[in-house]
């Protein structure tokens, strides 16, 4: 669905996006998460059309963003991560306006803009002005809003930013919801575990380049391979039986995977252990080692 190879934007002398190349298939919810600065927008507006790459290429279902916008604009629906100011028009008349540019007849509209507004749940908002709806509300609205023309591919940039955990639950519903009608979703987040209990597969975006693209059990798995193994002993253990450990583990330096076996040369050395595990994998945590720093 969505083939990017070497994509690269400069500012002047800043380059915002480092030869990114990724690969996202048919009908994945894939979660693109980066902190501030990373490019998670540069890279989504390049997509949507709406920004030049300074090199590299992009196509969606085989369409160039850059030779055939047109035909791109078709496949793509995206929700930016600011609002405009929307006076005195409520949520279906909104809808309303959009349906219009794109030439659906008034029937069309009509059924459209229900099958829409209760997709998003936002029914009950139909005769509700846009400017008093709350931020996920018109969140929602503008995802109905990036539906109308039926896009293959959706580009939300942030959706879920803000959100209460109830607000998020429903984005969660809502995602799902749009991957059993088919579509291919890519969605941002400065918040990864916000995008790992949503999403399918994951890219981390640091400073412009990729640091990870994969499943986001792939992603757990190559964490727990570097995760550190918490022993304790015995509260009662005393200075000689920590040094005693610290011998015994020396045999295993930087060795994954043979856990059974430290355990086992523990206790025949006598060593009290009370506790061995493998921490679960903190995904914040994670994320924070994987980039650098808040750009
Ligand atoms: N029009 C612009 N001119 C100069 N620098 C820009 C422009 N737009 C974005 N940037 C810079 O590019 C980097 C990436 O920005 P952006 O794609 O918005 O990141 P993200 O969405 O991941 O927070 C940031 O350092 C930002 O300051
Ligand atoms: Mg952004």
């Amino acid at each position: 669905m969505l083939d990017i190879k070497e994509l690269t934007k400069v500012y002047g002398h800043f380059t915002a996006l480092n030869k990114l190349s990724l690969h996202i298939g048919d009908g994945e919810l894939h979660g693109f998460v980066g902190p501030n600065g990373a490019g998670k927008t540069t890279t989504m507006r390049i997509l949507a059309t709406l920004l030049q790459p300074t090199a590299g290429t992009a196509a969606i279902d085989g369409a160039d963003v850059v030779k055939e916008p047109k035909k791109v604009r078709q496949l793509v629906g995206y929700m930016p991560d600011f609002f405009g100011v929307y006076d005195h028009l409520k949520s279906w008349e909104y809808l309303d306006f959009y349906a219009r540019c794109y030439g659906f007849s008034h029937a069309q509209r009509m059924r459209m803009i229900d099958q829409l507004l209760e997709l998003v749940n936002l029914q009950d908002k139909r005769e509700v002005y846009v400017d008093s709806l709350s931020r996920g509300m018109k969140q929602r609205l503008c995802l109905a809003h990036a539906l109308i023309h039926d896009p293959k591919l959706l580009i939300l940039d942030e959706p879920a930013s803000g959100m209460d955990p109830r607000a998020r639950a429903e984005m969660k519903g809502i995602l799902r919801t749009l991957k059993d009608m088919g579509k291919t979703v890519l969605i941002s987040s400065h918040i990864l575990p916000e995008l790992s209990e949503m999403c399918d597969s994951l890219t981390i975006l640091d400073h412009g380049s990729l640091v990870f693209s994969g499943t986001v059990e792939a992603l757990s798995r190559k964490m727990r391979g570097q995760a550190a193994v918490e022993i304790r002993l015995l509260p009662q253990s005393d200075d000689s039986m920590l040094q005693s450990a610290a011998e015994q583990l020396k045999q295993f330096p930087g060795v994954t995977g043979i856990t059974r076996g430290m355990l086992a040369l523990l206790l025949r050395a006598g060593v009290p252990v009370m506790d061995f595990h493998r921490p679960p994998i903190n995904l914040e945590k994670v994320f924070m080692e994987v980039t650098r720093n808040d750009g």
